[in-house]
Formats: structure tokens, sequence, C-alpha cells
């Protein structure tokens, strides 16, 4: 039994020599990881050095013009006196981590984000720069929206870096006309009617909304951001779309008109049309594609009777989209 003890005793001290070991490396390790934490701590105001973050002071000594068309934004503001850690890292945070850019001295092909048609990242690489702080409020629905999946950038309809306009600030932004320009390439409507040119042609036809008169515009009525309702719309169904507007159309009636409850846009269309009132189709033809088997309406009437005078079926049935009138089942009242 003797012959084991130093054995024992060896296989003890090399146990302890490997806590201790052990110790002194995860020491260390805590000791780099505090020299990385230690700067966010007494960080300075403004970005700063991170890794391979080189902090924003490094970028503008070489890009002094990017950095005069960024300060004055509502984004560039805030990134001068950042909140979060994402913010401290000013153009960075968008770019990505600029170390090996600068170290090279510059070039297109060192920093890791570009943006715009001449990019090598792809566009969902580019969205995910700029969702990285704006995936709430209204882009929570953005993730297979019709604008994602078809890879459409958030560039192609803002630009980041612009003056900012004297009548953007604060209050003279909640007062101007709904087509004042936030942070886009360009206003609406012109901004979606690039790539929409259908809506184009409605909007010059003689019935529309009052675009062109600036009451209504596009994201009256869309987030282009991507919505959980169809069609992008803002409320859960076309109809409550149109109500939050129309009001007076709401009901609740006496006496319905079942495709008036089912979809204002049986019968409308909200984009513009070339009929009175935005009906998709002239009276009496809209109201005949329904109404086939009623008596005087499809009858082959004298040309000059009261029926089909100035094709005006809502000239006798004038509470088209519901009655309250306790005779008014025919709508005539
Ligand atoms: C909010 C995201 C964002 C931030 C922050 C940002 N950029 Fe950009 N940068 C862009 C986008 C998007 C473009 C593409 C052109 C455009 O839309 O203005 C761009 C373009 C550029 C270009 C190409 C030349 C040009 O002007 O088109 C340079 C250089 C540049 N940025 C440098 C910087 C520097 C330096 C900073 C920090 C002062 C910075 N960026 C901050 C998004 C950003
Ligand atoms: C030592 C000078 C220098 C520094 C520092 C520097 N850049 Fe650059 N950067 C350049 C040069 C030079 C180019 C190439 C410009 C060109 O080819 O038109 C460039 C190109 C870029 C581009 C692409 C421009 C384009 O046309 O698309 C971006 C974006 C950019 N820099 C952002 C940054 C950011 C962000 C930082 C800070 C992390 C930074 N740069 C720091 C010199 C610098
Ligand atoms: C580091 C965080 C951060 C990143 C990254 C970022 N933003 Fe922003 N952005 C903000 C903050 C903060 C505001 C101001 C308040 C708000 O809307 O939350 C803002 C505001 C905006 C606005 C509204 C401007 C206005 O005039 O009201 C637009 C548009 C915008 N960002 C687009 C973008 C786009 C496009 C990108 C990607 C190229 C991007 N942002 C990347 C933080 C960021
Ligand atoms: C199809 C065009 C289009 C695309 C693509 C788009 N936006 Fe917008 N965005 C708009 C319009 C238009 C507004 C102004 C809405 C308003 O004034 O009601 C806006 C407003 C904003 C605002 C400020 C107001 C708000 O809603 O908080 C931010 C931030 C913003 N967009 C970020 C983004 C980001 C991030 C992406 C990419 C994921 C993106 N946008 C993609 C058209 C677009
Ligand atoms: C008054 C509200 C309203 C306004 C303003 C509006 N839309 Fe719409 N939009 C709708 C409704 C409601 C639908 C769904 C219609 C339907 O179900 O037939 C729709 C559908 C769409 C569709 C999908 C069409 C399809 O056939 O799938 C597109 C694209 C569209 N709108 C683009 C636009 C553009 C671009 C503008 C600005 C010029 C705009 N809309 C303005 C209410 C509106
Ligand atoms: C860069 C091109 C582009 C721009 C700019 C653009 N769109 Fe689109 N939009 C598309 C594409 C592509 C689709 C998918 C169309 C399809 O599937 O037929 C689409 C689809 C839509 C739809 C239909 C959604 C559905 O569920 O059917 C609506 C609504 C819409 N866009 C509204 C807008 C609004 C509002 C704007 C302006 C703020 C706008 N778009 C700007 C390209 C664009
Ligand atoms: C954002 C508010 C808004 C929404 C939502 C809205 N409208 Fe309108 N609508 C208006 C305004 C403003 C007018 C012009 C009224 C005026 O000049 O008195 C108008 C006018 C009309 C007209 C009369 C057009 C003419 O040629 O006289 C019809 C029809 C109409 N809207 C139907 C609809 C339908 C259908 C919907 C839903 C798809 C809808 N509206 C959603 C604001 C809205
Ligand atoms: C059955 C077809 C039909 C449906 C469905 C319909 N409308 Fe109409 N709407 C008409 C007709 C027809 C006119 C023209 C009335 C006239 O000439 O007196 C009209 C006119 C209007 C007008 C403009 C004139 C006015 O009286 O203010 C508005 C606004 C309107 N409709 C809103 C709506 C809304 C909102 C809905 C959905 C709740 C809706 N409509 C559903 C047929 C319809
Ligand atoms: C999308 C189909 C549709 C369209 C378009 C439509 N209607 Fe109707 N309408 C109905 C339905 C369904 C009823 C309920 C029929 C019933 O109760 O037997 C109805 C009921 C009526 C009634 C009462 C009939 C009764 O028997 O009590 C009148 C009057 C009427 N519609 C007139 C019109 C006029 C005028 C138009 C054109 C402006 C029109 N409708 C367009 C579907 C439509
Ligand atoms: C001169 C006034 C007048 C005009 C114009 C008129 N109607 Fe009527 N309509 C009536 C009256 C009154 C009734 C109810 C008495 C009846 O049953 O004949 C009625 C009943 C109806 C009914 C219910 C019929 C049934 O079988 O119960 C429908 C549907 C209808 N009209 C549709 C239309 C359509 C569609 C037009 C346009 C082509 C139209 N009306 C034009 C006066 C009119």
């Amino acid at each position: 039994m003797e012959h084991r003890r130093p054995f024992k005793l060896m296989a003890l001290s090399l146990i302890f020599m490997g806590v201790a070991t052990l110790a002194w490396a995860s020491a260390i390790a805590a000791q780099t990881a505090n020299t990385e934490t230690k700067p966010a701590v007494t960080a300075p105001a403004a970005s700063q050095a991170d890794g391979d973050y080189v902090g924003m002071e490094t970028c503008i000594t070489c890009h002094e013009d990017q950095h005069k068309r960024f300060k004055n934004t509502v984004m560039g503001k805030i990134m001068e006196h950042p909140r979060t850690d994402l913010e401290k890292r000013g153009c960075e945070a968008c770019h990505g981590p600029g170390k090996a850019h600068v170290e090279a001295g510059g070039g297109k092909e060192t920093i890791p984000v570009r943006f715009g048609k001449d990019s090598k990242n792809s566009v969902a690489e580019q969205n995910a720069a700029c969702l990285d702080c704006h995936s709430k409020g209204n882009r929570l629905f953005w993730k297979g929206s019709q604008h994602d999946s078809r890879a459409i950038a958030c560039v192609d309809c803002h630009q980041v870096k612009q003056e900012l306009h004297p009548a953007l600030s604060s209050e003279g932004r909640y007062s101007s006309p709904l087509t004042e320009n936030r942070g886009l390439k360009k206003s609406q409507p012109e901004l979606c009617l690039q790539c929409h040119q259908m809506r184009k042609a409605q909007l010059q036809r003689s019935s529309h909304m009052p675009y062109r008169e600036g009451k209504v515009t596009c994201t009256s009525c869309h987030n282009p951001h991507g919505s959980p309702n169809p069609k992008q719309l803002l409320q859960s169904t076309t109809n409550e779309n149109c109500l939050s507007c129309h009001t007076e159309r709401r009901g609740p009636f006496l006496w319905e008109h079942p495709p008036v409850m089912e979809n204002c846009a049986n019968c409308h269309d909200p984009h513009g049309t070339s009929n009175p009132q935005l009906l998709k189709v002239r009276m009496p033809r809209v109201c005949d594609s329904c109404h086939v088997a009623t008596r005087h309406p499809t009858q082959a009437q004298p040309l000059g009777s009261i029926k089909n005078f100035n094709r005006g079926c809502t000239n006798c049935h004038s509470a088209i989209h519901g009655s309250n009138h306790p005779s008014g089942d025919k709508f005539l009242r």
C-alpha cells in the first residue's frame, strides 16, 4: 500500500494546479470582458469605438459631407444624442462595423452594408439594417407583407440623408399637407404611382377622391409597411375603411341594402373611375348587375320612361345605402 502514496499526492497537486489555472484563466477572461464593457459606462455622448465598430467621429474625418446631410434629420439628431447602444453606433448602425473599411483607407467594397441599386448587399440585408431599430410600431407587419415579399427596399421609398426643411420641424409637420415629404424620396401619391401605374391612370379619371386636392392620400387608407388586413388596409375590412371617414353611412339601418353592408367596393372603386360618384359601372347597369329578376328595371321601357330618366335609379331609390324610414323597404326614402 505504501507505494501508492506519492501517486495520491501527485494526483492531488495536479488537481489543485488545474483548478488554479482555471481560476487564473477565468480571472483574465473577466478582466478582458471588463475592458470591453468599460467604455460603455464612461461613454462619450455620441458614438464610439467598440470591437469592429470605429465610431462616427472616425467616419466623419473622411465623410464630412454625409455627416452634414445626416445630422439635421430626425434620425441624425437622435444619433448625436443616443439613448440606446444601437443608436450609439451612428453611421455604423446602418453601414455595419467599419474597422476594415477604415484600415483599407476607404473603398466601396470594404464597407459591410451599402444601399441603393449598385449595392452588392441583398435587399433583405439592407432592410435588416433599418429593421434593427424599426421593427415595431407601423412596421410590425412588414415581414411577409406584399412589399417585403416582392423585395422592395426601405430605401426604394426612403432617403435618410437630407437637409431638414424648416417647414418640417415639429409643429410645421403636423399642420402641413398630407403630401408633405417625411424622409421620403418623393411626396405622395407620386411615390406610390411610380410602381402602381394602374392607380396613376385612375387618379386622372373624372371621378376621384380628393388626392390632387391634398385631402386624401394613399397612406390615408394603406400602410405600405404591411398590415394584418387585406390589401395592406389600415382597417380590418374595406367597409371599416370607408366608414372611418364616411361615418354617416355606418347605420344601423332599419332597411339594409345587403351589398352595402357587405362591401362598398361592390359598387365603388375608391381610387377613381370614369363614372360619377366613384361608381365602378354607370347606373343603371351597376344595379342591373344584380337586379335582373325585378319587374321594372330590366323590363324593356319606353325610351322616355321615368324609370330610365337620366339613368337614375337613385332618382327614386335615393336611400340606396339604407333607410330608416318605416316604409323605406324599397329605399325610396
Ligand atoms: C439610417 C441609416 C444610415 C445612417 C445612420 C448613415 N447612413 Fe450613409 N447611407 C444610408 C443610405 C440609405 C444611403 C444611400 C443613399 C441615400 O439614400 O442617401 C447611404 C449612403 C452613404 C454614402 C454613399 C454616398 C452618398 O451620399 O450617397 C456614404 C459615403 C455614407 N452613406 C456615409 C455615411 C456616414 C459617414 C454616416 C454617419 C455620419 C452615415 N452614412 C450614416 C444610410 C445611412
Ligand atoms: C480614411 C478615410 C475614410 C474613412 C475614415 C471612412 N471612409 Fe468610407 N469611404 C472612403 C473612401 C475613399 C470611399 C470610396 C468612395 C468612392 O469610391 O466613391 C468610401 C466609401 C464609403 C461608402 C460607400 C460609398 C458609395 O458610393 O456607396 C460608405 C457607405 C462609407 N464609405 C461609409 C463609411 C463609414 C460608415 C465610415 C466609418 C465607419 C467610413 N466610411 C470611414 C474613405 C473613408
Ligand atoms: C440605430 C437605430 C436606427 C436605425 C438603424 C435606423 N433608424 Fe430610422 N429612426 C430612428 C429613430 C430613433 C428615429 C426617430 C423617432 C422614431 O421614428 O422612432 C427614426 C426615424 C426615421 C424616419 C422618420 C423620419 C421623420 O422625418 O419622421 C424614417 C423615415 C426612418 N427613420 C427610416 C429609416 C431607414 C430607411 C433606415 C435604414 C436605412 C433607418 N431608419 C435606420 C432610429 C434608427
Ligand atoms: C412603398 C414605400 C415604402 C416602403 C417600401 C417603406 N416605407 Fe416607410 N414610409 C412610407 C411612407 C409613405 C411613410 C409616411 C407615412 C405617413 O406619413 O403616414 C413612411 C413612414 C416611415 C417612418 C416614419 C413614420 C412612422 O410610421 O413611424 C418610418 C420610421 C419608416 N417609414 C421606416 C421604414 C422602414 C424601416 C422600411 C423598410 C422595412 C420602410 N419604411 C419601407 C413608405 C414606405
Ligand atoms: C379611400 C381609401 C383608399 C385610398 C386613398 C387608396 N386606396 Fe388603395 N385600396 C383601397 C381599398 C378599399 C382597396 C381594396 C379594394 C377591393 O377590395 O377591391 C384597395 C386596394 C389597393 C391595391 C390592391 C389592388 C388589387 O387589385 O389587389 C393597390 C395596389 C392599391 N390599393 C394602391 C393604392 C395607391 C397607390 C393609392 C394612392 C394613389 C391608394 N391605393 C389609395 C382603399 C384606398
Ligand atoms: C418600388 C415599387 C413600389 C412602390 C414605390 C410602391 N409599391 Fe406597392 N406594391 C409593389 C409591388 C411589386 C406589389 C405587389 C403587387 C402584386 O402582387 O401585384 C405592391 C403591392 C401593393 C399593395 C397591394 C397589397 C395586397 O395585399 O394586394 C398595396 C395596397 C400597395 N402596394 C400600396 C402601395 C402604397 C400605398 C405605396 C406608396 C406609399 C406603394 N405601394 C409603393 C411595388 C411598389
Ligand atoms: C381618409 C378619409 C376617407 C376614406 C377612408 C374614404 N373616403 Fe371617400 N371621400 C373622402 C373625402 C374627403 C371625399 C370628398 C368629399 C367632399 O368633397 O365633400 C370623399 C368622396 C367620396 C365619394 C364621392 C366622390 C365624388 O365623385 O363625388 C365617394 C363615392 C366615396 N368617397 C366613397 C368612398 C369609399 C367607397 C370608401 C372606402 C373604400 C371611401 N370613400 C373612403 C374621404 C375618405
Ligand atoms: C349597391 C351599390 C352601392 C354600394 C354597395 C355602396 N354605394 Fe355608395 N353610392 C351608390 C350610388 C348609386 C351612389 C350615387 C348616389 C346618387 O347619385 O344619388 C353612391 C354615392 C356614394 C357617395 C357620394 C354621395 C353621397 O351620397 O354622399 C358616398 C360618400 C358613398 N356612396 C359611400 C359609400 C360607402 C361608404 C359604402 C359602403 C358602406 C357605399 N357607398 C356602398 C351605390 C352604392
Ligand atoms: C351586388 C349586388 C347588388 C347591387 C349591385 C345592387 N343591389 Fe339592390 N339588392 C341586392 C340584394 C341582395 C337585395 C336584397 C334582396 C331581397 O331582400 O330579396 C337588394 C335589395 C334592393 C331593393 C329592395 C328590394 C326588395 O325586394 O325589397 C331595392 C329597391 C334595390 N336593391 C335597389 C338597388 C339599386 C337602385 C341598385 C343600384 C344603385 C342596387 N340595388 C344595386 C343586391 C344588389
Ligand atoms: C320613377 C321612380 C323609380 C325609378 C327611376 C326606379 N324605380 Fe325601382 N321602384 C320604384 C318603386 C315606386 C318601387 C316599389 C313599387 C313597385 O314594386 O313597383 C320600386 C321597386 C324596385 C325594386 C323592388 C322590386 C321588386 O320586385 O320588389 C327594385 C329591385 C328596383 N325598384 C330597382 C330599380 C332599379 C335597378 C332602377 C334603375 C334602373 C329603378 N328601380 C328605378 C320606383 C322607381
